[in-house]
Order: C-alpha cells, then sequence, then structure tokens
C-alpha cells in the first residue's frame, strides 16, 4: 500500500503548516530541503491524485494545496504566499441538485510545476496545467493551461507578458 505521507527527513514543515494525508490511498511526499511554510495546508482530497513535492522547494505561507487529480512540484521551485492549487472541479451538470451532491467533473490531468519555477503571491492554479521548466507566474494571476518553460506569464487568466533572458 502506497505510505500516505513521506516527508524527506531533510525537509523543513512549520509546526504552523496543516498536512491532511489521506485515507483512501493517495500520497502526500515532500522531499530533500523542501520547506512548507507556517499556515500552508496542503489536504489530500477531491480525487485520487498524489501531491508531490521535489528537493530544495518552498511553500510560503497560506498557500493552499489540495490534492484533487494530483498536483506534481519539481526541484527549485517557489510558491508565494496565498497561492491556492487546487486541480479539481465539482460538476454543475443538472440545476435540481446542490453543486455540493453532484460529484466532481472528468479530471483534466492534475497540475504539473516544473523545476525552477516561480510563482508570485496570491495565484491560483487550475486543474489541466502545465507550467514548464524555469517560468515565472506573475503575481494574483490565474493559470489555465501550458506555460511554455522560462516564460513570463501574467493575469486573469494568465498571457504571456515576456521571456526570461
Ligand atoms: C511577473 C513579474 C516578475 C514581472 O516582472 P517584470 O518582468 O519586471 O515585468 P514588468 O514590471 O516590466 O511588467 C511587464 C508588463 O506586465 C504587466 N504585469 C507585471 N506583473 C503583472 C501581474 N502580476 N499581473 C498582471 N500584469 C502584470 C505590467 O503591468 C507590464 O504591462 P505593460 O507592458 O502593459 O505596462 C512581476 O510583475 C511579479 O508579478 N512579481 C511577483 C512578486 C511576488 O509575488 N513576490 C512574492 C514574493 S516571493
Amino acid at each position: 500500500m502506497t505510505n500516505p505521507l513521506d516527508i524527506s527527513p531533510s525537509a523543513v514543515i512549520s509546526p504552523d503548516a496543516r498536512i491532511f494525508p489521506s485515507t483512501r490511498g493517495s500520497a502526500i511526499r515532500i522531499g530533500n530541503f523542501s520547506h512548507v511554510m507556517e499556515f500552508a495546508i496542503i489536504r489530500a482530497v477531491g480525487g485520487a491524485g498524489d501531491v508531490s513535492i521535489g528537493e530544495h522547494s518552498y511553500i510560503n505561507p497560506h498557500c493552499v494545496l489540495y490534492s484533487g487529480n494530483g498536483i506534481d512540484i519539481g526541484d527549485h521551485v517557489l510558491i508565494a504566499p496565498g497561492t491556492c492549487i487546487v486541480p479539481a472541479n465539482h460538476a454543475f451538470r443538472t440545476r435540481d441538485l446542490p453543486i455540493r451532491l453532484q460529484g466532481f467533473k472528468e479530471s483534466r490531468g492534475g497540475v504539473v510545476i516544473e523545476d525552477g519555477v516561480w510563482l508570485g503571491a496570491n495565484c491560483v492554479v487550475l486543474d489541466g496545467s502545465r507550467i514548464r521548466r524555469g517560468a515565472i507566474v506573475g503575481a494574483g494571476s490565474v493559470v489555465t493551461g501550458e506555460i511554455p518553460e522560462y516564460s513570463i506569464w501574467a493575469g486573469i487568466p494568465a498571457k504571456a507578458i515576456g521571456m526570461r533572458p
């Protein structure tokens, strides 16, 4: 059986962070020397995906990561305060039931954030997003899809505003 919580002994987890492992078989993994800072929340909920954080990555205060359809974060990733990564969508196919009772939409593949990405403060990253190696996402952006490597994106929805030199 998958270990529901696999945290490297060298990872730094604030005593004020909250991590809620799955009771249904998905996993949360946090790699060597990664930091999860105070008041960040990582919760296995809303789907069968895992949350995987590589090495030397930083999840800053007040970030919320719900596993949903899966979150795969690479190495040396910086996620600024207040960012919300929830790769799941409630279904809303009928008006005759509260959304709460309609389950979830089909997965769009979860969220992938590759090595060396920097996400600014208060971003929202939606299911199906792929943020490629070394990209930057500006503060307050909503990411909905593919962001090419080493590019700079910002806004709602996020659009390209430049390239890294
Ligand atoms: C994305 C960012 C790195 C871009 O910096 P930059 O390359 O110096 O970009 P500029 O300031 O030259 O802005 C370029 C254009 O993008 C726009 N822009 C920049 N950041 C933006 C943002 N977050 N949302 C929307 N538009 C943004 C600017 O208004 C400008 O538009 P214009 O050309 O029409 O005038 C920076 O703006 C940012 O958002 N940093 C995040 C800071 C943060 O969250 N820190 C947390 C601590 S880790």
